[in-house]
């Protein structure tokens, strides 16, 4: 049967102004690191698109290298536009991404011009798009100038293969002289994109502040750290579950006992907010005016459902922040 999107897919989703641009981000996008390569169940990833885009999310984050294998999360996402999405092209903001390793020999990663621009045309093709909305330098590139990384990203929004430029996990130095570097090109950093959640706060020591002072926007991605912010792992490792999976980037020696310690206690004041740890975890994100956008990935529709409702309730008293706070310590 063909698709048809819900008719109220506009009716509850909040949306942000990404930066000081004029493009407006939902606060809760899909990412497909996981959940939509080779190894994962086709029709499980179409409906959990379908079902994302029916609750008025518009933007999906892929890159080159998703999958496994890499580049199969972007030949799945072409099949699934393509099939099901394409009529509706002009409601979505898609994104890729070039930094990491995607083919032998010395243009197969980092930061050259030659490897951005060549990664984007495969992912274009593997996509079957004749653009991307945000094309990302994926990671920063030390031996690579960052005039020639920025100067590629400029080239392909002036070429019309993608709309706007973002950068992801670049310093706080690195992210101020890429933006003087993009501004000057004329094509603005629209969005950083880099790790945040209540384990991983490092981006609070200055990248927010720089953002907000450069009018960037921020997409924060891992916000539930790989799924150890939710309830899944308090009674050991569940089979089906991320560092249960040979393919997954979660590592089972990463969920310690000091972790589930802390992660048992926050449970306890999601409980009390009456919220899942998961909606919490991603409110306490957006609970920062400067996040334009929280990233998130599923394996279900049933974890999809359960993190739209986090938007139901944003606020937070002062004492629960200072609670949660005092446990991740
Ligand atoms: N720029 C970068 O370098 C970079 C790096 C990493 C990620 N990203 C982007 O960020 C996106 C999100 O990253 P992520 O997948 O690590 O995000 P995440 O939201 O922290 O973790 C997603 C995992 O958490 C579990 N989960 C999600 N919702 C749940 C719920 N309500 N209840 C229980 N478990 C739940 C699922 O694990 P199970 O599979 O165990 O069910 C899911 O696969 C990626 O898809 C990608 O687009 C970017």
């Amino acid at each position: 049967m063909s698709y048809s999107p819900s008719s109220k897919r506009y009716a509850t989703m909040i949306y942000n102004y990404c930066g000081k641009s004029g493009l407006k981000i939902p606060v809760l996008s899909l990412g497909l690191w996981h959940n939509f390569g080779h190894v994962d169940e086709f029709e499980n990833s179409r409906n959990i698109l379908l079902s994302a885009f029916d609750a008025g999310i518009t933007h999906f984050d892929l890159a080159n290298n998703y999958g496994p294998p890499p580049g199969s999360a972007e030949i799945n996402f072409g099949t699934i536009l393509k099939e099901d999405l394409g009529k509706y092209r002009d409601e979505l903001i898609i994104s890729t991404k070039a930094g990491y390793k995607m083919w032998d020999g010395p243009y197969g990663e980092w930061g050259s011009r030659k490897y951005l621009l060549a990664s984007l045309d495969q992912s274009l093709k593997r996509m079957q798009l004749d653009y991307v909305d945000i094309f990302y330098s994926h990671r920063p590139d030390p031996d690579t100038p960052m005039e020639e990384t920025m100067g590629a990203l400029d080239h392909a929004v002036k070429q019309g293969k993608a709309l706007y430029a973002g950068i992801s996990n670049y310093n706080p130095e690195q992210t101020l002289r890429a933006a003087g570097i993009l501004k000057k090109l004329g094509t603005p950093c629209l969005i950083h994109q880099p790790k945040y959640s209540m384990l991983e706060r490092q981006i609070e020591a200055g990248l927010l502040d720089i953002l907000e002072k450069e009018g960037i926007g921020s997409i924060a991605f891992s916000p539930l750290a790989q799924g150890l912010l939710t309830d899944k792992y308090l009674g050991g490792i569940p089979e089906d579950s991320r560092a249960a999976k040979p393919h997954g980037f979660l590592r089972k020696e990463e969920v310690t006992d000091d972790k589930i310690n802390k992660i048992g206690r926050l449970n306890e004041i999601a409980k009390q907010r009456n919220q899942t740890l998961a909606q919490m975890a991603i409110t306490w994100i957006l609970r920062d005016k400067r996040i334009t956008s929280v990233l998130v990935g599923v394996s279900s529709i049933g974890q999809l459902n359960d993190n739209l409702d986090a938007i139901k309730n944003l606020e937070f008293d002062p004492e629960e922040l200072k609670e949660i706070d005092k446990i991740l310590k």
